[in-house]
């Protein structure tokens, strides 16, 4: 009895504890203090973008020394490793996002944020135009403003390779409106095909969901969609749910290119175990309202029809990019991205650092090397800000006629350290994605190997390493909830 006593007490002291800090935490975050207003004699930073490379950039930098002016159409991170997640209700879409102000109003200095679309940079003069895209735009038009510092993350846009059809009929998913777009048009299809006197045909074509591209984004969905059909469509509308096909199409030999290869068999063999018919050697040529057009694998040209057409065959750079490589002709030589040098300064231009997907480099346009791109800059800033605290002290010392030399010395040895930067390395901490049926892969590196795991237990490695990356505890107990939430009562079905 006195163990069971004392373990309760435990227990409850436990608990407390961890409610105690959970408020704390919660609290700090949301009731942020005061700033210190803009200072006129310090340079103005600003900032393109609100996505990976942007807001680890904002969440570590000290802006004490700076003036930092955000620009981004949208007012909000988002985690996109769970997006897709999003297109088929396992989380709610709330649940992935972090306004940026949540980020900004914690830093030193006051940090402007405006929601609105750059749409030049003039590197020459050195100046940033936008305005505001959204619906409602008042009367302020578009405003130009002068920069000292520039870092440019606005990441990438959907690549369509230019087929026809792509932009009106496929659904992309990059942001949280696609996702959005997904789940209803999915539904929507569901609800068609379950219409009275539908004629077969065409329920077959309605349940026909099409995903091309075979990399990470295209296999998640199809992984995601899979599970949705499995938990949920079985269950309420059990008179079409066998109807359901999902077909991924995929250009090169196998999906997966950037995974070992025992991971690409294993996600092969799972989605041919669960159904998902894969096309390789297969590309679409041609989008139409309810078709796709293909040339298969024997080169023969084929027409598949669809009720939803998921559209995921990676990047290519925005208009706004073009525009700034087309005023650098002679440093900027890449198609592919902005070049920059090894400490992401963008070459051809002062003052203007690049980070993420907008930017051609070794490494894979993901959030890893986004995100470390982001810090690292962070710190880089912090470096330039120490410099110009130092050199003021300088000043000001050396204006001081009686200070003795050692004092001068040592500020001079400070600054010769903070003004040794280093370049930016980039560190893998491997590929993960879901496939579908409680199952993940992971390629981890191990010491100087490559540990590459698939299944039940690479699934809870990917929901652990995704919820301790997860922005806040805000966001962190939203997924919680939203994964316990379908555990308990399955996915809504309603089409909103
Ligand atoms: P983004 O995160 O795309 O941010 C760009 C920002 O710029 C956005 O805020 C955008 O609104 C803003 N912007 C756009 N135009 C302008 C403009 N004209 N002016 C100002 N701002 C502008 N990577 C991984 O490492 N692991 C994963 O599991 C993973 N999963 C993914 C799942 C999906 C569905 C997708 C689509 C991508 C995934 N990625 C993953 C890739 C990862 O999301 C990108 O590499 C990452 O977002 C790149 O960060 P970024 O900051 O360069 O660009
Ligand atoms: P991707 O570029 O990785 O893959 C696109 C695929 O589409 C390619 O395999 C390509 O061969 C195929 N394709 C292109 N045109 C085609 C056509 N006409 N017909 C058929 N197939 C065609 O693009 P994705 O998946 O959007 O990923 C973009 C970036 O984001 C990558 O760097 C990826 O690593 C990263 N990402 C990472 C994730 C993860 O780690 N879990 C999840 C999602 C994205």
């Amino acid at each position: 009895r006195r163990f069971l006593r004392n373990f309760g007490r435990g227990t409850l002291v436990v608990l407390l504890t961890a409610t105690g800090a959970f408020l704390y935490v919660t609290q700090r975050d949301v009731n942020p203090g005061d700033q210190l207003p803009a200072d006129p004699e310090k340079p103005t930073l600003v900032v393109l973008g609100s996505g990976w490379g942007a807001t680890s950039f904002l969440k570590t930098l000290d802006t004490e020394e700076f003036n930092v002016v955000v620009i981004s159409p949208r007012n909000y991170f988002l985690f996109t490793p769970l997006l897709p997640s999003v297109t088929v209700g396992t989380l709610e879409p709330r649940s992935i996002i972090q306004p940026t102000r949540y980020i900004t109003r914690h830093k030193k200095r006051k940090v402007d944020v405006y929601e609105a679309e750059a749409q030049e940079v003039d590197p020459i003069k050195k100046t940033v135009t936008f305005q505001d895209m959204s619906d409602i735009r008042g009367a302020a038009g578009s405003v130009t403003i002068p920069y000292d510092y520039l870092v440019y993350a606005v990441g990438c846009e959907n690549q369509t390779f230019g087929i026809k059809g792509v932009p009106e009929y496929a659904c992309f998913l990059k942001e949280l409106s696609d996702a959005d777009k997904v789940r209803t048009k999915l539904l929507d299809c569901i609800e068609t095909a379950a219409f009275k006197n539908q004629p077969e045909s065409e329920i077959d074509r309605l349940m026909h969901m099409v995903v091309v591209g075979g990399g990470p984004t295209g296999v998640e969905y199809a992984g995601e969609l899979h599970d949705f059909l499995i938990d949920d469509l079985k269950k309420w509308y059990p008179e079409i749910a066998d109807r359901l096909r999902i077909t991924l199409i995929e250009a090169l030999p196998n999906v997966l290119p950037a995974f070992s290869k025992q991971l690409i068999q294993y996600t092969e063999s799972t989605f041919a175990e669960n159904k998902i018919d894969v096309l390789t050697r297969t590309m679409v040529k041609d989008v139409k309202e309810r078709s796709v057009v293909v040339q298969d694998a024997n080169k023969e040209i084929r027409e598949i029809p669809y009720g939803l057409l998921v559209w995921a065959t990676g990047n290519t750079s925005r208009n706004i990019t073009r525009d700034l490589m087309g005023k650098l002709t002679s440093a900027q030589t890449q198609r592919r991205g902005l070049l920059v040098d090894d400490y992401l300064r963008l070459l051809g231009a002062d003052g203007v650092y690049a980070v993420g997907d907008c930017t051609a480099t070794q490494y894979a346009p993901t959030a890893q090397v986004a995100s470390q791109q982001g810090i690292y800059l962070a710190q880089l800033f912090g470096k330039l800000g120490q410099k110009a605290k130092l050199e003021r002290q300088l000043a000001q010392l050396r204006s001081q006629g009686d200070v003795g030399s050692a004092e001068i010395e040592g500020v001079v040895k400070k600054l010769n350290r903070v003004s040794k930067l280093t370049e930016f390395h980039y560190s893998h901490q491997g590929s993960l994605a879901y496939i579908g049926s409680e199952k993940a892969i992971a390629d981890l590196p191990f010491f100087n190997n490559n540990l590459a795991s698939g299944g039940g237990a690479a699934m809870l490695f990917w929901r652990s390493a995704y919820i301790s990356t997860l922005y806040s505890v805000r966001n962190r107990t939203l997924v919680l909830a939203d994964w316990a939430k379908v555990k308990i009562f399955g996915r809504d079905v309603s089409r909103e």
